[in-house]
């Protein structure tokens, strides 16, 4: 899978911001059409998204579009406008914000095939992607993570939970831990990519860092930024350094040789190394190879 280090959102309806976001080297770039465009704005974001679609040169940089929410009353234009503007003008992926039901997720879904047909792109190669951000969201969260085989990655967004579950949002985030180790379990168990919440300040880039280096540690592939000083620490935090894949690499030698000698569990640098500790190795090899460090 594609790595998806970090999520950088763009007012969808400033042209500036997009061009801007497009020339960055980021893995992902978000246009967003919901809460980072304001309600009397939705209509220009449709439109500034297929100019930017349709002119802009992204390079290797994931484009995507985060539609409103069902329900909202715009997510069926969003998805009419954005996905039936033209043959050429196709994004990579669809972002459906606030995910509650496996039916919200399945007609996201069914609108990307029918443009897939319609305009004759490969079938299921348009990527879906869904927030975790409600209470609901996530008690239902089995249910959503498995509603449809299009879905690549699942985002977990903490303001919008603090704000339906009444918490008020800590730097530590203590208020939102259950939740954001809830969505990575979920996420590795249904094999998709899990993106981490977003940092508010986007000033203070230590604290981005820190934040970041935990959800890698938790187990999430990317995180969601807003502000293009944070696209650095961000990648950089969910790219596998070069010790770490050094000792990677010995791990799975060693274990290879441990094998063939008919061992499981082995010494390497005076630690334990059983199965657990080779997948995790492999896992690392796996990140760097999507980041192109081989
Ligand atoms: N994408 C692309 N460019 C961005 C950007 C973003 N998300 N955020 C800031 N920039 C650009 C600015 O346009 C400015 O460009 P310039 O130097 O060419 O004028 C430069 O980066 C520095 O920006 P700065 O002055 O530090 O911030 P700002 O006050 O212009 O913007 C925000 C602050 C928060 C409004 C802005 O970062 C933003 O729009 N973030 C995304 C918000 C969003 O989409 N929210 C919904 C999802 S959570
Ligand atoms: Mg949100």
């Amino acid at each position: 899978m594609r790595a998806r280090r970090a999520l950088l959102y763009t007012p969808g309806d400033d042209l500036r911001k997009i061009t801007k976001a497009a020339a960055l080297g980021v893995d992902c770039l978000c246009m967003d059409i919901e809460d980072g465009v304001a309600l009397n704005h939705k209509a220009e974001a449709r439109q500034t998204i297929i100019t930017a679609l349709q002119t802009l040169d992204f390079g290797r940089t994931e484009r995507l579009v985060r539609i409103n929410a069902a329900g909202s009353g715009f997510e069926a234009v969003d998805v009419e406008t954005v996905l039936f503007a033209g043959a050429q003008i196709c994004p990579d992926g669809v972002v459906l914000p606030k995910a509650e039901t496996a039916e919200q997720v399945q007609w996201v879904s069914a609108q990307i095939a029918a443009a897939e047909e319609h305009f004759g792109w490969p079938a299921g190669e348009i990527a879906l992607i869904i927030q975790i951000e409600t209470a609901l969201g996530l008690v239902n969260i089995r249910q959503v993570l498995t509603a449809d085989p299009r879905l690549q990655a699942v985002i977990f967004g903490a303001e919008d939970l603090a704000a339906t579950m009444g918490a008020t949002r800590t730097s530590t985030g203590w208020e939102v831990f259950y939740a954001r180790s809830a969505v990575v379990a979920h996420a590795a168990a249904f094999d998709l990519q899990a993106i981490d919440m977003v940092n508010v300040d986007f000033h203070d880039l230590v604290g981005l860092e820190a934040e970041a280096l935990q959800g890698a540690q938790m187990g999430f592939e990317g995180k969601q930024i807003i502000h293009p000083n944070q696209i650095e620490p961000v990648q950089r935090a969910f790219t596998p350094g070069d010790a770490e894949i050094a000792h990677a690499r010995r791990v799975m030698d060693a274990y290879q040789l441990h094998q063939q000698a008919g061992r499981g569990a082995f010494a390497l640098d005076g630690k334990m190394v059983d199965l657990p500790i080779v997948k995790a190795a492999a896992r690392v090899l796996a990140r760097a190879a999507a980041a192109g460090k081989t």
